[in-house]
């Protein structure tokens, strides 16, 4: 079994004591086999990480990789024209090519810059695509087609009929569920309610229920969002997702950044996992989620870049430190410290995506999923007498991550991902959106 030492790192377990190791890290297969000190010099691949920084592989729990392509072309709006007037007509404009290159295009910044496993809501069509360079990359996921089977202003081709909707998912689901064994995880994807019947969201209910799986979706994210809602539902969102019996622990909800005091209630009693997306939420103008709240009621909480046009990056490094600033000025300087905001970004997202007991720390008998810092900078030094997570948190930077492994395999060395043909993706990249933008015209002809 193909093994690898890592020497002499100071190794950050975020294990329940949360100790920071002196030490080597040793992985068989795709396994933590043992940590410690001087675990010898046996392995096929020994790394010396003297006076580098190893971390458990963060975990993003909101991703749209189908819309990387996206980044630039959707800027300062706020979220339904955002999503009526750019993000939904190109999506519709997607194509099996374009959908692979923005997968790969998202991918390749997710692994460069630490991220080890995501939670991705793709779009409507060509999903298959995206999961193929899901399973290319190494990225360890948990993703599904977006479902949408009503709404304003939505292009025909992203417009479903309920039923093709879930007979497509299914069908994703029992091709690409358990894929690598396990490291492919199938989630169903209703967009968020103002895009789903109640008819389709009670079957996902069901469906989620069946097979055991995931159920991820946006919710409470704008304030026009939650007026529709309550307009069309009679009730708020969270009341709602409740009172359709969807408000569960399986629910991975993205933004909750509109919530009453009930809302919160709900998702602390339910079990409701949340993502929090504070780049996104500041960029669409949506506003600011009650984190600290969330926290002291024990929710569980975690941290997504979204996507790439409205962040625009998928860089965890961001995101941590953005959740913790923007609360100070509200909260106070001690509020979400950074131990509170490396949780999140760690064993927060291990227990959204239900795999706690195999990610989220490096302990042994856990998954490889790990990152190796490099933090011998300018920007990060001294690094003598300092406390290395608010030096992650608050110096550090994705060019400071130098490799990282998932699942036992190194997917990225020395800042070149191994499994995503950089140069390739690029000029692809570009190819794919001047085509789709082309499309754009006649895909806006909206019927109804
Ligand atoms: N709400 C419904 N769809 C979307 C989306 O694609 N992105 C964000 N940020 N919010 C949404
Ligand atoms: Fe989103």
């Amino acid at each position: 079994m193909p093994s690898i030492l890592i020497k002499n790192a100071q190794i950050v377990t975020m294990n329940a004591q949360e100790e920071i190791i002196q030490g080597d890290l040793l992985i068989v297969d795709d396994k933590i086999k043992s940590i410690g000190k001087d675990l010898g010099n046996q392995a096929d691949r020994v790394i010396d990480a003297t006076n580098k920084t190893v971390i458990p592989g963060f975990i993003q729990t909101h991703i749209h990789l189908c819309q990387t392509l996206f980044r630039g072309q959707a800027d300062d709006l706020e979220l339904m024209d955002w999503l009526q007037k750019r993000i939904w007509p190109l999506e519709a404009s997607h194509d099996e090519e374009s959908s692979y290159y923005s997968a790969m295009l998202g991918l390749g910044e997710l692994i460069q810059s630490g991220t080890t496993t995501i939670v991705d809501m793709e779009t409507v069509n060509h999903t298959d695509s995206a999961f193929q360079a899901m399973a290319e990359s190494g990225i360890r996921v948990l993703a599904g087609k977006v479902m949408m089977d009503m709404g304003d202003d939505v292009p025909d081709l992203l417009l479903e009929d309920t039923a093709k909707s879930i007979q497509q998912s299914v069908d994703l689901l029992e091709k690409w569920n358990q894929y690598d064994n396990g490291r492919i995880q199938y989630a169903f994807c209703p967009r968020f309610v103002v895009s789903c019947t109640e008819e389709l969201l009670v079957e996902v209910r069901d469906l989620s229920n069946h097979y055991n799986v995931k159920v991820h979706t946006h919710a409470s994210e704008n304030r026009k969002e939650i007026e529709i809602v309550e307009q069309q539902r009679g009730m708020r969102n969270i009341v709602y997702l409740d009172h359709i019996g969807l408000a569960n622990e399986k629910l991975i909800l993205a933004h909750c950044v509109w919530l009453d005091d009930e809302e919160k209630r709900i998702i602390k009693e339910r079990g409701i996992k949340m993502s929090h997306c504070p780049g996104s939420n500041l960029k669409l103008a949506s506003g600011i989620a009650d984190v600290p709240d969330m926290l002291e009621l024990g929710a569980n909480l975690s941290l997504g870049a979204d996507g790439a046009p409205c962040n625009n990056n998928l860089d965890m490094f961001n995101e941590m430190r953005m959740a913790s600033l923007i609360q100070k000025p509200i909260h106070g300087p001690t509020i979400m410290d950074a131990k509170t905001i490396f949780r999140m970004a760690t064993i927060g997202g291990a227990k959204a995506v239900g795999l706690e007991d195999q990610i989220g720390s490096l302990e042994v008998g856990k998954k490889a999923d790990v990152a190796i810092l490099d933090l011998n900078k300018f920007h990060t030094f001294p690094s003598a007498e300092v406390d290395p997570v608010p030096r992650i948190v608050y110096s550090a930077t994705r060019a400071d991550v130098e490799s990282t492994i998932i699942n036992g395999k190194i997917v990225m060395e020395k800042g070149t991902v191994k499994t995503v043909d950089r140069d390739l993706v690029l000029q692809e990249s570009n190819k794919s959106i001047k085509r789709l933008l082309k499309r754009i015209p006649s895909i806006m002809k909206v019927s109804s």
